[in-house]
């Protein structure tokens, strides 16, 4: 630079998807209402068929994982495909990521290479440290504290099958852990009410409930799993063992009087509904007649982790 003091250049916004609360309400609800029309708009056309507008043509998704994934693997590529645009895949094992490569210089590298990067880890800074490197979005495809994306799909199971969501009464049964976290923001950012049950040990991290409450949001948290349950719209619950936690003895039996059966989905209201993430572990923290059952939604939850996907993605750039 020929003399004169150096003027910091500022990036320009860069739209990174690591938690809800980085989009917010007013963009959540775009989401929302942007993922049903799409929907709509496909009804039975082939899955990997481009929408009209292909509003994503030409642009690459990286999807960094180093944890196992179905759903959110397949979700985001076909998504991709669906928008006109395209994905790969790095996994740890393949990739130098796996053989020690930084986390900085692996998000400056994709950045001149992909136009938005999601990533699937078990450290969250992981993906803090890699958004912060990052010249373009970065997407927490789930972390050991949080899985935004899935709670994007699951407010959109919600709200197609006739819940409104504020004042809402949520359950959530069993192990505290990302999921919850996640729902825990949402029910902040959307003004509904969530009823704990876990075991003693076993609750979510504090900082997710204050953050729910500072928001308005009512979060009951209990070790009766009937008090829970108890008057609820929606029931959910996931594994008693989430991806990295293997090693934790001793759970299952704590967990045990937490599985969602049909005493316990009586407690809730008549035409509440059962979510799951997925993958179910069906005997355990579900009883085959509740996951099997008409109130259950967890397939329709699982085909909205695209559409969501989409919405989530349209943001990133900008395009919501
Ligand atoms: N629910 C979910 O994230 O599923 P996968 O682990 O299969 O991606
Ligand atoms: N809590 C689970 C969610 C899997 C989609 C896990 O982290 O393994």
């Amino acid at each position: 630079m020929a003399g004169g003091a150096h003027t910091p250049v500022l990036a320009p916004t860069v739209r990174h998807f690591l938690d809800l609360s980085d989009a917010g309400g007013d963009a959540l609800a775009a989401m929302l209402a942007d993922a049903q029309d799409r929907k709509a708009a496909r009804r039975a056309w082939p899955k990997g068929k481009a929408d009209a507008d292909a509003p994503l043509a030409g642009h690459v998704l990286g999807m960094i994982f180093e944890k196992n994934s179905t759903r959110t693997r397949v979700s985001f590529d076909v998504g991709m495909r669906q928008l006109g645009g395209t994905t790969l895949i790095l996994d740890s094992g393949t990739s130098q990521l796996g053989r020690g490569e930084s986390i900085a210089d692996t998000a400056r590298v994709l950045s001149r290479m992909v136009d938005a990067i999601m990533i699937r880890t078990d450290d969250h800074a992981k993906a803090e440290e890699l958004a912060h490197n990052a010249s373009v979005p970065v997407i927490n495809g789930l972390t050991d504290r949080s899985h935004p994306c899935q709670i994007v799909a699951d407010l959109l199971t919600m709200v197609e099958h006739g819940k409104a969501l504020p004042g809402l009464e949520l359950a959530w049964l069993g192990d505290g852990n990302n999921v919850l976290h996640s729902l825990l923001e949402a029910a902040g950012i959307f003004k509904f009410n969530v009823r704990v049950g876990t075991p003693q040990g076993y609750g979510p991290e504090p900082a997710f409930v204050a953050m729910a409450r500072e928001a308005g949001s009512r979060v009951l948290l209990t070790q009766d799993a009937h008090e829970a349950a108890s008057g609820a719209d929606i029931v959910v619950t996931d594994t008693w063992v989430s991806m990295g936690q293997e090693h934790v003895h001793n759970k299952l039996a704590a967990m045990a009087p937490f599985q969602v059966d049909a005493d316990l989905m009586a407690q809730a209201k008549p035409d509440a509904r059962f979510l799951h993430c997925l993958p179910a572990h069906v005997g355990d923290e579900v009883s085959e007649a509740v996951f099997e059952s008409e109130q259950s939604l967890v397939f329709d939850e699982a085909e909205n982790r695209i559409h969501a996907q989409k919405s989530i993605l349209l943001w990133c750039f900008g395009k919501l």
